[in-house]
């Protein structure tokens, strides 16, 4: 008999953090999806100030209402009867996400979960006892789900589907079709739709396509600052449903999970939306700058082939080198200097990918793409 639990011991560290371990400090890293920005000064100094004025207590479990009603504000434009009482804060997207799961989730139950994956959505609904089921987002439907898939995986058990656009790790995004599509399938089996969109204002050349603010009224939002606003280090992350009975659940499951978020850091988000509203836009031009850097430079390779995301942080090429597994590329990669994560670190169907985060300057990414061509040449040419 074990000392730990079954829970405890059913789940494992992840892939990405395996080679980020693995790696020395003088690589060229495209590892983990961390903005290479900081939070906009005003924010820090409100943070500070924050905790000067003896914001340092509880504050209510679902968060700041002047922090909560400012995120309905963003969303309004598409329910305009949404408030505070639609928002609850979290500790990070990390946390919204377990919230959901275990307010949703009984043992014996499944989710439909996207592969190649964001790698907490399984071990989450592992803890809740629920079994996850993955529907395939591949290379040649640009990462988007086929309803042929989803209907195959569905059964009387299913209680939701969770679906990531724009994706970590593929950089998939949908069209508005593709949405309505993917909203119809889940209505038609009365599922939960969890819609995890921390890269909402990281988007190239089009407007995010959400999952709020359409008719139906199960659906669940994720959000997180830590992208937008470079603060991943803050911890800060809320919830959006247009659904008050799910807000309810949520909330009260917030209690037990942290009783509350940060008071300074929340009165420090709030600061950072009302006076630096348009930095998520200056981050997204120079991620949307660096993106189409290393797609030319990855689509030139011999081997390489890179769909051009339109959102997110990441790439996820096929690279294909015969006799080689992604790992093992990977690994080549590492010997070379370039830190990237393996396409199996995101489920069995990231085989043959690679995924950079494009998360350093645009020097460095030429500099690491440059010995990613060599390692390439290298071992295309044995
Ligand atoms: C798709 C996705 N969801 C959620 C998160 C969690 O973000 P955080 O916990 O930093 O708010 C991440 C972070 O990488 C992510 O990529």
């Amino acid at each position: 008999m074990s000392d730990f639990s079954k829970r405890a011991l059913a789940i494992q560290p992840t892939g990405v953090r395996k080679m980020f371990d693995l790696a020395g400090d003088d690589v060229i890293s495209f590892g983990l999806g961390e903005p290479d920005f900081q939070p906009p000064a005003l924010a820090i100094e409100a943070f500070h100030q924050a905790m000067l004025d003896g914001r340092n207590k509880y504050t209510t479990t679902a968060g700041l209402p002047a922090l909560r009603s400012k995120i309905a504000e963003t969303w309004s434009h598409l329910d305009s009867g949404i408030d505070e009482n639609n928002v609850c804060i979290t500790m990070s997207g990390t946390n919204a996400l377990l919230n959901l799961f275990l307010t949703l989730v009984d043992p014996g139950k499944n989710v439909l979960l996207p592969e190649p994956y964001f790698p907490l959505y399984g071990p989450d609904v592992t803890l809740c006892g629920g079994e996850s089921k993955y529907y395939p987002c591949l290379f040649d439907n640009a990462f988007v789900p086929t309803i042929e898939d989803l209907e195959q995986l569905v059964d009387e058990d299913t209680v939701a589907i969770l679906y990531n656009f724009p994706s970590n790790p593929t950089g998939g995004t949908l069209s508005v079709e593709q949405r309505d599509e993917l909203l119809d399938f889940a209505k038609r089996h009365n599922l939960w739709i969890l819609t995890d969109e921390v890269y909402d204002r990281i988007v190239f050349d089009s407007e995010h396509v959400s999952f709020f603010g359409t008719d139906y009224d199960k659906v669940m939002l994720i959000n997180s600052f830590s992208k937008t606003f470079a603060m991943t280090g803050w911890r800060i992350g809320y919830i959006l449903s247009s659904n008050l009975e799910a807000m309810k659940q949520v909330i009260k499951m917030q209690y037990y999970i942290t009783a509350c978020s940060n008071d300074a850091m929340q009165h420090a988000v709030l600061a950072a939306m009302e006076h630096a509203s348009d930095y998520p836009d200056i981050l997204s031009k120079e991620f949307h700058a660096r993106c189409n850097l290393i797609v030319d430079r990855l689509n030139s390779m011999p081997g390489v082939e890179c769909h051009r995301p339109k959102g997110s942080i990441y790439v996820f090429p096929k690279v294909t080198v015969p006799g080689f597994t992604s790992e093992e590329l990977a690994m080549e990669l590492l010997r070379d200097g370039v830190l990237c994560s393996p396409g199996t670190a995101f489920g069995p169907s990231g085989e043959g990918h690679l995924r950079f985060a494009f998360t350093i300057s645009q020097d460095d990414i030429s500099k690491g793409m440059d010995l990613v061509e060599g390692t390439l040449n290298r071992l295309l040419s044995q």
